[in-house]
This record gives structure tokens, C-alpha cells and sequence, in this order.
């Protein structure tokens, strides 16, 4: 039986991952911080709580996570923990570059020294690509991150690209770009969106307040590729590779694919801050923008080249846009009956 340990298993990946890699017949570990923000209740919504093993862990606590290394030898390891708002990280980005940055070089620095030949997946991201120099973006695409999150992640992922080349471990990076679900957080744009028609479409009055609909982001389904980063680790050669759709959508697009699967009519009136959504069919408000949202600095244009993935993982993604909009909204609307 193989054995694997996840950090940021409470998360909305390593959720998906340990249902993957307990379906696969692996002995699942994860690292759980005691101010967890979701504790359970992704493990639980997946029905995987009482088939994992959790161990109480925090990537910037160096000699706790020399501990739980130490004494946890499994054969692969994913780092999938991190403060992943973007958007909070221009308000924490100390916080931000200890964990997303210093955290991965403590856990790397760990395993060499106790067990080298874990297999080590980094979550590294689209964010990093930030202010982008082509489009689309792939593994080769010269990075120029926009967020201190971002700057943090970059680091994550030169560092681990270093272990590789430096000390000959098979450490590989996921540039993932964004990747959502019924469990994603609900301070994500699209989560925030669906939550929020949901209650509208149960009879609620109260406009969604959003930031700049302008953005455009290459959305997938988190189901999707937490296989990806598992068939990552199975390879002989540890590598780097870009998990996207190809296809990118607007926030205003999203919102209306999501309105539609609830009998919602979005019509779209006024431009910038003056932008509101008008339920066509009932005349009710249903999106105004709130400047508080937007953020100092935008990422580009971000669509992902993931043709490496699919040469050599053989990698798909298999949900569209528009499936995982209606996905995430029907379970909002289903989790008010
Ligand atoms: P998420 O739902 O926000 O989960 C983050 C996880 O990290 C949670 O389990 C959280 O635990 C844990 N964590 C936070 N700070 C920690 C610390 N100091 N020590 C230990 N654990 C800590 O994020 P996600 O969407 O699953 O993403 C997983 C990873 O992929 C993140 O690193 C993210 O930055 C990266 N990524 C995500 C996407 C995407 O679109 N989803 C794209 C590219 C890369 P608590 O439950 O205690 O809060
Ligand atoms: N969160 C949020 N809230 N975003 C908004 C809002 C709002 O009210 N209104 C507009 N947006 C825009 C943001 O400005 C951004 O351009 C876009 O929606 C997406 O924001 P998020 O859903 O917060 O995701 P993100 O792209 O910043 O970050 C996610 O994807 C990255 C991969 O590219 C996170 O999962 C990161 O951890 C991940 O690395």
C-alpha cells in the first residue's frame, strides 16, 4: 500500500486529492492546523474524514514539521497548503511569503534530510505569470508575478526546482490555473457568486457586490486536477507542467452561466463602477460593483498552454465552463432547501 501525506488537506484540493488517493487504495496523511479555517467539513462533504489519518501540523512551525516528516515516510508528498487569497495577500504578505515561500524550502530541506526519496509535489500557480509575456501561457513563459501571493509562489517554485536540480530529488511543480468546485472557498469570486444567486433565486433581495468584471480567468474543475498533480508524481522524471482549459471566460460571463442554471436573466447595464445586473424576468438587482474589491494590481490575460500535460500524463480536463457554473450553483441552491 503506498502512502502519501498532504499539506492543506482541509482545503478544497487536498480535499479532492485524498478522495483520489483513498479511491486508488493509498494510506492517506494530512497536516491540519489547529486555527483551521474549514477544519472538517470538506473532508466530511466528500465522505473521506474517518479514511484519513490527520496530524496536527503548521508549515511554519520548523520543528513540528520536522517531526511529522520525520516520523510520517511516505512515498509521495503534496504540498498544497498556503494563504491562497490572493487578494488578502497585499494585506499579509509577511504572512503570505512565510508560508507560500520560506514554507516550502522548510519542507524540502526537511525531507532531504530525512527522507530524500519522497516523491514532492509543489503547488505552484497561473499567478505567477501575473503581467504575462504571452498568451498562452505554458511551462516556458517568462514569470512577472502581480500579487505578493504570487511573488511568494514563485519562490516556491524556484526552490523546488532547485531541490531537483541541486540535490537530484524528484520534486515537481503544478502551474494550476484556477480551479474551483462546490467546496471552493467562499471568498473566490466564482463560489461567492454562486452562493449568492442561490439565496436570490430562493426568493433573497440582496445584490451581489463584486469588483472588476472585467477579469477573465482559464477556469477549471479542482476534481480535474488533483489527477493531474497524482500523475505528476507517477512519472520516472520529475518535471514541471501546466494544468489550464485553454479557455478563459469573464467574471461577467461566469455570473450570467451560473444565473441562467438557476432561472436567472442577468441583463448588464452601466460600465465600470456604474455596472449593475437586472434580473430581466423579475426586475431585481442583482449585482452591483463595490470598488472595495477590486485589488492594486491585476493579473493579465491568463490562458494555460497545457499541451505538456497532455503529451506526457496523458491529461484532460473534463469539465466546461459552463458545466462548472451549473455545478457550483445547483449545490449552493440545493444546500438552502
Ligand atoms: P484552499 O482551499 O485555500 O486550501 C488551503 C489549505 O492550506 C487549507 O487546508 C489551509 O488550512 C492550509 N493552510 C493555510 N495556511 C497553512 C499553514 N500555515 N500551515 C499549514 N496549512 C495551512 O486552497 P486550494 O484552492 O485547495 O489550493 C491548494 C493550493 O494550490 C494552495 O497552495 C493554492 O495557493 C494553490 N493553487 C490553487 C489554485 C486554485 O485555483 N484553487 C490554483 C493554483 C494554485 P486551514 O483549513 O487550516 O485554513
Ligand atoms: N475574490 C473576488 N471577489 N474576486 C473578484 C471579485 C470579488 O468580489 N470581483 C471581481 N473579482 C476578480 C478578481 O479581481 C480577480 O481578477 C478574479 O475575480 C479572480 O479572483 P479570485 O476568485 O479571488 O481568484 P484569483 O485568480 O485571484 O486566485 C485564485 O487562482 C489562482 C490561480 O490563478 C486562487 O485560487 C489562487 O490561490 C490561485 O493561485
Amino acid at each position: 500500500m503506498k502512502k502519501a501525506f498532504i499539506t492543506g488537506i482541509t482545503g478544497q484540493d487536498g480535499t479532492y486529492l485524498s478522495k483520489l488517493l483513498v479511491e486508488k487504495g493509498y494510506e492517506v496523511h494530512g497536516g491540519v492546523r489547529r486555527i483551521s479555517q474549514s477544519a472538517m467539513a470538506r473532508l466530511n462533504a466528500l465522505g473521506v474524514a474517518d479514511k484519513v489519518q490527520l496530524h496536527e501540523f503548521d508549515l511554519i512551525e520548523p520543528n513540528n514539521l520536522f517531526r511529522v516528516l520525520r516520523d510520517v515516510k511516505v512515498d509521495e508528498f503534496y504540498n498544497l497548503a498556503g494563504q491562497s487569497f490572493v487578494g488578502s495577500s497585499w494585506e499579509l504578505p509577511i504572512y503570505t511569503a512565510d508560508v507560500g515561500a520560506m514554507g516550502v524550502v522548510r519542507l524540502l530541506d526537511t525531507l532531504r534530510s530525512v527522507h530524500p526519496e519522497t516523491r514532492f509535489y509543489q503547488a505552484s500557480t497561473s499567478e505567477m505569470f501575473g503581467l504575462v509575456a504571452e498568451v498562452p501561457q505554458s511551462e516556458t513563459t517568462r514569470l512577472h508575478p502581480r500579487s505578493p501571493y504570487g511573488v511568494a509562489k514563485t519562490y516556491g517554485h524556484y526552490i523546488t526546482m532547485n531541490y531537483r536540480e541541486s540535490h537530484g530529488m524528484h520534486a515537481s511543480s503544478g502551474i494550476l490555473f484556477n480551479h474551483e468546485s462546490p467546496l471552493r472557498g467562499t471568498e473566490f469570486v466564482t463560489r461567492k457568486i454562486t452562493m449568492h444567486l442561490a439565496a436570490l433565486a430562493r426568493g433573497g433581495d440582496a445584490p451581489v457586490e463584486l469588483g472588476n468584471m472585467d477579469a477573465q480567468r482559464d477556469w477549471g474543475f479542482s476534481g480535474d486536477y488533483v489527477e493531474g498533480m497524482w500523475r505528476m508524481l507517477q512519472q520516472d522524471k520529475a518535471d514541471d507542467y501546466v494544468l489550464a482549459t485553454g479557455v478563459t471566460t469573464s467574471i461577467r460571463d461566469f455570473f450570467t452561466y451560473a444565473a441562467e442554471a438557476l432561472g436567472l436573466n442577468p441583463d448588464w447595464q452601466g460600465e465600470g463602477r456604474e455596472e449593475i445586473a437586472v434580473d430581466r424576468k423579475s426586475g431585481r438587482q442583482l449585482m452591483k460593483v463595490n470598488p472595495k474589491f477590486y485589488r492594486p494590481a491585476e493579473v493579465d490575460l491568463l490562458i494555460g498552454d497545457a499541451r505538456k500535460a497532455r503529451e506526457k500524463l496523458g491529461w484532460e480536463p473534463s469539465v466546461g465552463i459552463r458545466e462548472l457554473a451549473e455545478m457550483m450553483a445547483r449545490a449552493d441552491y440545493d444546500a438552502l432547501a
